[in-house]
């Protein structure tokens, strides 16, 4: 089957915080985009011959267009005919290039909360009025532009980040819109060349998403044709194209990529995946089970199932240094999986693909947009064991140019359970990070208990999809307490739970007082050896997530 071209809005990243926010905000309006670095060129990207580039977006970024070695745009994007919005240094950028001025910035930057007045008689021209078409004024507008006017304008809160400003246009553009401190807030030339010098990708934007599905379907002329269903095709067919009639090989975390990375495979190839779990004995309780039960049971999907427990535990054994841990649980997993996927190979043939449930945040991390490059990487850290030459894989990443939501979304529209889909994430080590100090079978236990009661709790409050993170800690710290007549001598646990978009930085859950009482009530009544429970109220920074 030959592949359509897909429609596509690409952002270009001058290196703003939030210009992957653009691209996710595209992709929610069903239109496919790519985050790539500002230095890419028109004719680069018209090589990528299966996108139908519809417009581009310059990012914001840190930059001054008067900085030495800013980064600039091929002029044959500005030129190429097609629509493109500038935001913010973007917006300078575009205006200076195409020959505007920028003045440099002095004195104070606006940064924070401001409100654009839509100018009078803007509405009279439609060619570049479009961007605006169907906004309403927002309710939420502040009252500070209160000057005198005959009309009504159109005003919106938008978030701005700047310090430059545009002082004059380049030939046929026009002022849109204003601020009370900055006369140029937004320009627009009838042929689909606009500037915000606000972000509307960020969510104090309230309107943003109007005015992005505005630049979309009115300027760009996009079809709202992203969707899960599409998705699916699209990569069932490459999987298909790219693996032929070899066999693949996937290793599933218990976490949601894997997961969704192995139903595209196996939609695509059937039988010819074969996936793995490997029970380190560190998981939470009862998750081997379900791995097994859903994959192999309910999905149909070829299962091989490892119950390397002893193995774990017995290289953990006293072993207390949290990154040991980590290392030789990452060692232990790929000398595991090596010798399981020599034995697979031996029995049922070659294995010439591995499937990963990589992300497109990790991609635009990795800085190379360049899929040669990462794989290569990647593979050099599965050879670390000394996988045999002819087990050389190459990589199959059905996941690489999505996002986590996109991913959650392909997951239920596959038939993954919906608990499965909204899992909160778990680190690779799993629960050996999570009993402080050296780990037994019996901490496990203990722990595996606790926080199955945690996560019950929550769930049963209906907070659980609030929450980033939440787990209990075995700490090695023991206390007196008295239950019944007697004394005790007890375990003290920990509960974290953290609200957090990213997981680079995180708050604690303001869980209420009566969910925190039924957690604490049934950790000591349910659980024999924990007598006392805190409640950890710290942030990240400084604090991290995990305790290890
Ligand atoms: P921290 O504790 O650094 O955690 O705030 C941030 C996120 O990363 C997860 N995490 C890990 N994931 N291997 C993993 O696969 C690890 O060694 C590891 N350490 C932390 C943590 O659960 C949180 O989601």
């Amino acid at each position: 089957m030959q592949l359509e071209r897909r429609q596509a809005i690409i952002v270009l990243d001058y290196g703003s915080q939030v210009s992957r926010l653009i691209t996710r905000r595209i992709r929610e309006c069903h239109v496919y985009s790519e985050l790539v670095p500002a230095s890419t060129t028109l004719a680069e990207l018209q090589a990528k011959d299966h996108l139908d580039i519809k417009g581009f977006i310059l990012s914001g970024g840190p930059s001054s267009v008067y900085d030495e070695g800013a980064p600039s745009c091929d002029p044959a994007i500005l030129h190429s005919g097609l629509p493109v919005l500038g935001i913010c240094y973007g917006m300078q950028l575009m205006a200076q290039q195409l020959g505007g001025h920028v003045e440099p910035k002095h004195g104070t930057r606006e940064y924070g909360p401001a409100t654009i007045e839509v100018m009078a008689d803007a509405e009279q021209d439609y060619a570049t009025y479009r961007i605006f078409e169907g906004l309403k004024p927002s309710p939420e507008q502040t009252t500070h532009l209160d000057r005198p006017t005959q009309h009504t304008p159109l005003r919106l809160p938008v978030w701005m980040s700047h310090g430059d400003s545009v002082d004059q246009l380049p030939e046929g553009f026009k002022i849109l819109a204003t601020t009370e401190s900055n006369p140029v807030a937004v320009i627009a030339h009838p042929k689909g060349l606009i500037g915000f010098q606000f972000h509307p990708e960020v969510t104090h934007t309230p309107q943003g998403k109007e005015l992005i599905k505005n630049f979309l379907f009115r300027i760009c002329d996009c079809e709202a044709s992203w969707t899960p269903e599409k998705v699916i095709d699209e990569t069932v067919e490459r999987i298909r194209q790219q693996v032929g009639k070899e066999r693949v090989l996937c290793a599933l975390s218990g976490g949601v990529d894997s997961a969704v990375a192995a139903l595209l495979v196996h939609k695509a190839i059937g039988d010819q995946l074969t996936c793995m779990f490997v029970d380190t004995g560190c998981m939470r309780e009862g998750e081997g089970e379900q791995v097994v039960e859903t994959f192999r049971n309910h999905l149909h999907i070829p299962l091989v199932a490892i119950d390397a427990e002893d193995r774990f535990l017995g290289k953990l054994a006293s072993v207390t240094d949290p990154e040991r841990k980590r290392k030789i649980i990452g060692e232990e997993f790929i000398r595991v999986f090596e010798e399981e996927a020599v034995k697979l190979a031996t029995e049922q043939g070659k294995i010439g693909f591995l499937a990963q449930g990589t992300l497109y945040p990790d991609v635009i991390e990795s800085t190379s947009h360049d899929t040669a490059n990462t794989a290569k990487r990647i593979k050099t850290h599965h050879n670390v064991g000394g996988l045999p030459e002819e087990m050389v894989f190459k990589l199959v990443e059905p996941l690489r140019m999505l996002f986590k939501d996109e991913v959650r979304e392909i997951g239920l529209e596959l038939g993954l359970p919906e608990e499965w889909v909204w899992r909160h994430p778990f680190p690779g080590p799993g629960l050996a990070i999570r009993v402080i100090g050296d780990i037994t079978k019996e901490k496990l236990d203990i722990l595996r208990k606790a926080d199955k009661i945690v996560i019950d709790e929550i769930r049963r409050a209906g907070v659980y999809r609030e929450l980033g993170q939440a787990f209990a800690v075995l700490t090695p710290i023991q206390s007196v307490g008295v239950m019944g007549d007697g004394r005790t001598y007890g375990n003290l646990v920990a509960v974290r739970a953290v609200t957090t978009g990213d997981f680079m930085t995180a708050d604690w859950a303001r869980l209420s007082p009566e969910l925190l009482a039924r957690i604490s009530n049934r950790l000591v009544n349910e659980v024999h050896e924990i007598n006392r429970v805190v409640y950890d109220i710290t942030s990240k920074p400084p604090a991290t997530i995990e305790w290890e």
